[in-house]
């Protein structure tokens, strides 16, 4: 949800932002622009649509020289994508640029101050009014950083604003409240962006900022403080290194970073568990900061998150409640806190959050805390909100998830949810070690099962040629295949913007089955055999929406040759348990998906009306 970036140094600041707005552009792309402070005033350009739109326009009407500027990438709120809506706003005379990310709640009415007082409001949005604030507080000879304090104590709302003045040729001055915003540290020159991916070409030292502060940053200090302008106590900003590289948020030779991501999957699996068991497969989750008393006393899970990642905890579901028999229910985040939730102290909620900034989520934690719940998240970036609210994380070590469809993040959050129910397991005695440890041996597998899957994308990719002109596509599951046929039609409506439907295969016959119709595409995800007639319900969902006409394509482990004949596309998977399975059966719908976005001539990466990180509510 927008992507900021300021810079102070040496370097030209035009290049630096626009580079590090190419790498934010995931988190929005409605438009693109940037301001730079030159010789005493700012000068500026920006575009409706994407950076490529105002890269054009910098090619054939280049900027001034500058070694201080802000950037910003966005995804529309207030006001449609217009240039006029593009960041940066300026205040009334130009002397001051600003670029906001999240929402000003209270917009409306200091629009409306503003406008009785004689200012014109050029834009729809919310975040000029911020802009001419800011300038009217510099007015009476404050500083820039003294003028964004003042104004940040009016602003209701999730912001993260960053400003130059163009009188003041070495500072960028940033403020957060509810929205990312990271600190890089360089040598003689420093940054500041809505994730670290910005400026990690540059340095790899980051600092993480805490609720309600401000930043200012000149090329060789940086300063942290309160709204009120105290000085930021010792522990609310944490200073930490990035554990990868500029090669792992670039492509890397993929035609798309989600493909990239797909294929890093084995890898990201195997980051995901190193150091969190021993030699004879034990459980040892160090950074977990809640204690093994706590956990026993635990009576109820919630799981909460968004999109894929709700998809995830309700595979943890099947999972964590067999392991440990603690009861867990799996909640929309958005949805979570509106029902008036029963909790207590004994009541662990589990955050799901690939990126660790979904507004959605984040609020749901906060309400958990507030009623004295212990929360743990399972995040993947270091640095982000959700995992610093929390009493407890567990870090998935995806790596940078830059396409906007979560892959190796879904696919690190299923393993950090199995390593959570199977450590509960452990703590609880609810499963014997060598129990425990078969689990962890089979987890242990999961990248070669998995690399071996994406050996065979090839028969994927020529399923998602031959149906390059469906219209519709069903997914069917049941058990953890239920979470994976969800994911698989998100997949597919994020990326192929085609009406596609999850299910639980028994449901069909209670109303979707009507949808069935000659040829309709309809994924069918079989569990592994001999287990609860699971299995044989399934096939038997199979021939009822083949003897209606569907084109069914099978995903059923090697050896299964009882699904064989109602299947006219069959796509092996290997042998897993069925609690793990979600994890080999995902791959296809993943590849599929973007094998078919791709031939429709779709963005995958930045599909159309969605942005990475949803910070607002
Ligand atoms: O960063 P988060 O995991 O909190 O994001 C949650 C969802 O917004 C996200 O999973 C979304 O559904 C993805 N675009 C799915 O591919």
């Amino acid at each position: 949800m927008c992507g900021i970036v300021g810079y102070v140094g040496s370097k030209q600041a035009e290049a630096v932002v626009v580079e590090g707005l190419r790498r934010l552009e995931y988190r929005g792309y409605d438009s693109a622009g940037i301001a730079l402070v030159h010789d005493g005033e700012l000068v500026w350009d920006k575009r409706a649509g994407k950076l490529a739109n105002l890269d054009k326009a910098l090619a054939e009407d280049a900027l001034p020289a500058s070694s201080t500027g802000i950037g910003h990438t966005r995804w529309a709120t207030h006001g449609a994508p217009t240039d006029r809506n593009a960041h940066p706003h300026l205040g009334a005379t130009g002397r001051v640029a600003l670029v906001h990310n999240g929402i000003i709640e209270n917009f409306a009415v200091l629009r409306d101050e503003l406008v009785a007082q004689g200012h014109e409001m050029l834009s729809e949005t919310d975040t000029e009014v911020a802009a001419h604030l800011v300038e009217c507080a510099l007015e009476d000879g404050t500083t820039l950083t003294e003028a964004m304090q003042a104004v940040c104590g009016r602003l209701a709302g999730a912001f993260t604003l960053v400003a130059v003045d163009g009188r003041d040729p070495d500072r960028v001055v940033a403020a957060r409240r509810n929205s990312p915003l990271v600190v890089g540290i360089g040598d003689g020159e420093n940054f500041i962006a809505s994730d670290v991916a910005a400026f990690i070409e540059h340095t790899r030292d980051a600092l993480e900022l805490g609720q309600d502060q401000v930043v200012t940053i000149t090329r060789d200090d940086v300063t942290v403080t309160d709204f009120e302008g105290r000085p930021a106590q010792a522990g609310s900003y944490r200073p930490y290194h990035v554990d990868w590289d500029l090669s792992a948020a670039e492509k890397g030779g993929f035609d798309w970073f989600m493909r990239k991501e797909i294929h890093e999957q084995p890898g990201a699996i195997t980051d995901s568990m190193l150091g969190r068991h021993d030699a004879a497969g034990a459980l040892q989750l160090d950074e977990l900061r809640i204690t093994e008393e706590e956990l026993r006393n635990v009576d109820k899970i919630i799981l909460v998150g968004c999109g894929t990642a709700n998809y995830a905890g309700m595979v943890a579901k099947y999972a964590i409640e067999h392991w440990t028999r603690i009861p867990c229910e799996v909640e929309l985040a958005h949805e979570f806190r509106y029902r008036d939730p029963i909790l207590t102290r004994d009541t662990l909620v589990v955050a799901i959050s690939q990126s660790g900034e979904t507004a959605d989520t984040l609020m749901a934690i906060r309400h958990a805390r507030e009623q004295r719940s212990k929360v743990l998240a399972i995040c993947n970036t270091n640095g982000s909100t959700i995992p610093r609210e929390s009493d407890a994380v567990i870090y998935t070590h995806a790596g940078p998830e830059i396409g906007v469809a979560s892959t190796k993040g879904f696919m690190t959050q299923l393993v950090a949810c199995y390593l959570l129910g199977l450590y509960l397991a452990q703590v609880r005695g609810t499963k014997y070690g060598d129990e425990i440890a078969q689990v962890v041996r089979e987890l242990e597998q999961m990248p070669l099962h998995v690399q071996r899957l994406l050996d065979a994308a090839e028969q994927v990719n020529q399923l998602a040629r031959e149906l390059f002109s469906a219209r519709s596509v069903l997914f069917l599951g049941r058990h953890t295949g239920f979470p994976i046929a969800l994911e698989g039609a998100l997949k597919l409506k994020e990326l192929a913007y085609i009406h596609a439907e999850g299910f639980a295969a028994g449901e069909l016959k209670h109303g979707p089955i009507a949808l069935v119709e000659d040829r309709l595409p309809v994924f069918c995800i079989v569990p592994p055999q001999g287990r609860d007639h699971l299995h044989d319900k399934m096939v038997s969902g199979i021939q009822e929406v083949r003897a209606r006409g569907a084109r069914t394509i099978v995903l059923a482990e090697e050896g299964d040759e009882e699904v064989t004949p109602y299947a006219d596309d069959l796509i092996r998977l290997p042998r897993v348990p069925t609690l793990l399975q979600p994890m080999v059966a995902v791959v296809p719908l993943q590849l599929f998906a973007c094998e078919l976005a791709t031939r429709m001539g779709n963005d995958v990466d930045q599909p159309r009306n969605l942005a990475k990180s949803v910070t607002v509510e």
